[in-house]
């Protein structure tokens, strides 16, 4: 079965490549760019990785994020996730990035957009792996600094494919977005939230209703609301889903209380994914292995999320058909 997980070819749909900043790296960037760490070895760092909860995350991977400073920075961080996914079988992804994190420290948008780029870039032609980026506005500086974030992606706008919503989630609804999200919308633009993670299930229905998002990152806490439930599944809403994160960030006490499974058994349109792996113990197999030891996931359950990750995905009609078949060639063992 493990080697069954490693092997399947997957998606990865929700990771913020910020939080895939490995302490090995962030120490070497914070040396090269002569940025102080509050932590002498990476030894240290690690230890830090204790969270209570998504704010106190938060707190330390936007402090590891202020080592990025060059496009040759972003660009690393990025070719490490995407030598990552090559090793994971992970065929397509969708990757967030942050970009007011680096703007407010006085970082180019354009530049952080080629580092990441260049690296996805790359990446399709060296291991066939397609990407899309999606840009994330952080919900803690408000609707006018998104606003402003916004214009900014105008001239990139080939290269983003979504907007998102993720940072701090109680105290800072959907609904204060409304507008950038309307805007975002009527310039072209995907759209996606973090939404049910820390906060309410009525956060979830401010995100399909009023950002009119084609995806609910996270959206775990949809199990306290039956209407919702029933929305979710009749209009096979996807949920992105992040186990390892959600224990970590003690969304749920232990993996063995995590609840993906009987949501999928319901039918609800759930996918796996890492969210930060480099806080949270472990990339997008990693992951899928949690399932399986503390959850008991069987391989046609595995199959079912991985083919879900393909059809939740912005891919074509015909990447998505292509990307199924191949699963569904590799669970029969022909592959
Ligand atoms: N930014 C990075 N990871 C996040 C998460 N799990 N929730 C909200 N914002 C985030
Ligand atoms: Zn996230």
């Amino acid at each position: 079965m493990i080697d069954f997980l490693k092997h399947m070819p997957k998606a990865e749909l929700h990771i913020h490549i910020e939080g895939s900043l490995e302490p090995e790296l962030m120490f070497r960037l914070a040396k090269k760019n002569s940025i102080p760490l509050p932590f002498d070895t990476e030894e240290q760092l690690r230890a830090a990785y204790q969270f209570s909860d998504l704010q106190s995350f938060l707190t330390i991977y936007y402090q590891g994020a202020g080592v990025l400073r060059t496009e040759e920075d972003f660009y690393d961080m990025t070719r490490a996730y995407m030598e990552r996914c090559h090793s994971q079988n992970i065929i397509h992804t969708e990757i967030f990035f942050d970009p007011q994190t680096h703007t407010d420290r006085g970082i180019d948008f354009g530049m952080v957009v080629a580092g990441i780029c260049r690296a996805l870039d790359e990446g399709k032609k060296k291991f066939n792996i397609s990407s899309h980026l999606i840009l994330c506005f952080l919900r803690h500086l408000g609707p006018a600094s998104a606003m402003k974030t916004l214009d900014q992606a105008m001239a990139y706008k080939n290269e983003i494919i979504a907007v998102g919503l993720d940072s701090s989630e109680l105290g800072f609804p959907p609904d204060q977005f409304k507008e950038v999200f309307e805007k975002a919308l009527d310039k072209g633009f995907l759209t996606v939230a973090h939404a049910g993670e820390e906060g309410p299930p009525e956060y979830i229905w401010q995100a399909l209703d009023l950002l009119k998002v084609k995806r609910i990152d996270h959206g775990v806490r949809c199990i306290e609301d039956p209407e919702l439930m029933r929305r979710l599944l009749e209009e096979q809403i996807p949920l992105t889903v992040c186990p390892l994160s959600n224990v970590k960030l003690k969304v749920f006490h232990q993996m063995k209380d995590h609840h993906i499974l009987s949501l999928l058994e319901k039918g609800l349109k759930v996918t796996v994914n890492s969210d930060d792996p480099a806080y949270f113990g472990g990339y997008l197999n990693e992951n899928f292995m949690a399932l399986h030891k503390e959850l008991g996931m069987n391989k046609n359950q595995a199959v079912a999320l991985a083919k879900n990750s393909f059809e939740a995905g912005f891919l074509n009609p015909e990447e998505k058909r292509t990307a199924v078949l191949r699963l569904e060639a590799y669970a029969k063992g022909s592959e």
